[in-house]
């Protein structure tokens, strides 16, 4: 889209989302309000973005840091005073698309089509519009008998009348920069709110005899804006649920996909199984035929296929295939675990690598280690990791046998096919093939129960 840039308007103060943060920082599906908006922008092919900012506008450049060019809103005089900041922006331009910053769920191809209609039409204003059974709230579109677009009246500002109408305004727009900019320099703020509305340039532009289109919009929730954390919630849900049937439509079943949290960019494949109760978040990769069981929260991580969890935790790790993992495992990050292992309940791992074929089967904890392939841990082993000081690594050779109860003092090494009795305390390293034990040696005393009385309390 040549010549077309888009200002997204994100200066407002949010009061009724009763928070500290600026309102666009908060985040639909895992993306932050203002970050999905900029995204909508791009997939409508438009390259240049300018965000009006003001109220918490350290937040905004935090977030979408120099993707796009930033003006400035000193006081929040209205949505017409917003756009006039940005005008040395807009001059340059023959086109611009103009966005509220609370609108997430806003797509590309909606604004695509708004501004080839704008083009094809030759339209100086076209305002994206929708027609809603409560319309309360919403500036309403006000059309004259013959249909044609009149001008814009905010709710407050309506008559009994125009409050019956049932097109409103979305707050998005698509105009002909100079016409627009020749506008603004005529809206005054003499309304209930005493505010710069930019809704009074249609009416202006209408009288000066420009030409002025509607584009109306078949998805409503496009156009759902958040002011308050209860539509922050209804965003969210459905944000959700169209991510949840795109998965469902490539061929994964979410057993129920109402109590499935599925954050956009993370990938499933073909005939997964999703239970109820999952999370999957960031940058996630779930391959083919994996089975996720009840509630696992699974962050930026990477399963291979056929892979199978119940019930865990992970962060930034990777499975290889026909991994089982659970119930109860908690996968810290930098973790790798390889194809056909077992990690069982209550098995930590953290900055790790677990070979091929290795079982960790229960309450274990594995950090800052390396560990072959066909290894058994037995019940209750702990790499000791941490010297009060350092974070020292633990090595342990292929086919090796943990007995339950180790503790593997670091650094240490383990040679290929090393044992390790039940209880021992590891601090040297063992050589391939060995046995090592270092436990207190059983005593015997006989007799020494005899006559004994056992009290149970
Ligand atoms: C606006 C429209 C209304 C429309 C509704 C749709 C006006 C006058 N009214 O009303 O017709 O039906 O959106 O949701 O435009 N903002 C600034 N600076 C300001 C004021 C607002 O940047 O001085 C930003 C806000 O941060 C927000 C957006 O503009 O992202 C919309 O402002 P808001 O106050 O929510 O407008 P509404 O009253 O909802
Ligand atoms: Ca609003």
């Amino acid at each position: 889209m040549e010549n077309t840039i888009a200002v997204i308007l994100a200066a407002g103060e949010g009061k009724r989302m009763k928070s500290e943060h600026s309102k666009v920082v908060h985040k639909v599906l895992g993306k932050s309000i203002i970050r999905r908006v900029y995204n909508a922008v791009k997939a409508a092919g438009i390259e240049e973005c300018v965000i009006v900012v003001g109220h918490r506008q350290d937040e905004v450049r935090e977030e979408m840091q120099d993707l796009v060019s930033y003006a400035v809103q000193e006081e929040q005089l209205g949505t017409g005073h917003a756009v006039m900041q940005a005008v040395d922006f807009i001059e340059k331009s023959k086109r611009v698309v103009i966005l509220s910053g609370d609108a997430p769920l806003i797509s590309g191809e909606t604004i695509k089509n708004a501004v080839l209609q704008c083009e094809r039409n030759q339209e100086y204003a076209t305002i994206f519009t929708a027609e809603f059974e409560d319309p309360n709230g919403y500036g309403r579109i006000v059309r004259d008998a013959k249909g044609a677009v009149c001008g814009i009246v905010e709710h407050k500002d309506a008559t009994e009348e125009q409050r019956r109408i049932k097109e409103i305004n979305s707050s998005m727009y698509c105009f002909d920069s100079k016409a627009l900019c020749d506008a603004l320099k005529k809206i005054t703020n003499n309304n209930v709110q005493g505010e710069y509305y930019l809704t009074d340039v249609i009416e202006i532009m209408i009288q000066s005899g420009l030409s002025v289109g509607t584009y109306r919009l078949k998805n409503h929730y496009e156009i759902m804006g958040i002011n308050d954390r209860v539509q922050l919630a209804e965003a969210n849900q459905m944000a959700r649920k169209l991510c949840n049937e795109k998965h469902m439509r490539n061929g994964v079943t979410l057993i129920d996909p109402e109590t499935t949290y599925i954050e956009e960019d993370v990938v499933i494949g073909r005939d997964s199984i999703v239970y109820p109760g999952n999370i999957l978040e960031g940058t996630t990769v779930i391959g083919e035929e994996c089975v996720l069981n009840q509630n696992n929260r699974i962050t930026n991580s990477t399963l291979a296929d056929h892979v199978e969890i119940t019930s865990s935790v992970m962060t930034d790790s990777t499975v290889d295939s026909y991994t089982h993992v659970g119930p109860f495992a908690y996968i810290r990050p930098n973790t790798h675990i390889g194809k056909q292992a077992r990690i069982g309940d209550f098995v930590e791992l953290k900055n790790s690598t677990i070979g091929d074929k290795t079982k960790v089967s229960h309450l274990t904890y594995v950090g800052d280690s390396d560990v072959g392939s066909e290894v058994n841990f037995g019940c209750g082993t702990v790499t000791v990791n941490y010297d009060g000081i350092h974070k020292n690594r633990t090595t342990i050779g292929d086919k090796s046998f943990i007995g339950c109860n180790t503790n593997l003092i670091a650094p240490v090494k383990l040679g290929t096919g090393a044992y390790t009795a039940a209880g021992t305390t590891i601090t040297k390293d063992v050589p391939e093939n060995a046995l090592a034990i270092g436990r207190c040696r059983q005593e015997i005393k006989e007799g020494w129960a005899k006559g004994k009385t056992k009290v149970n309390p």
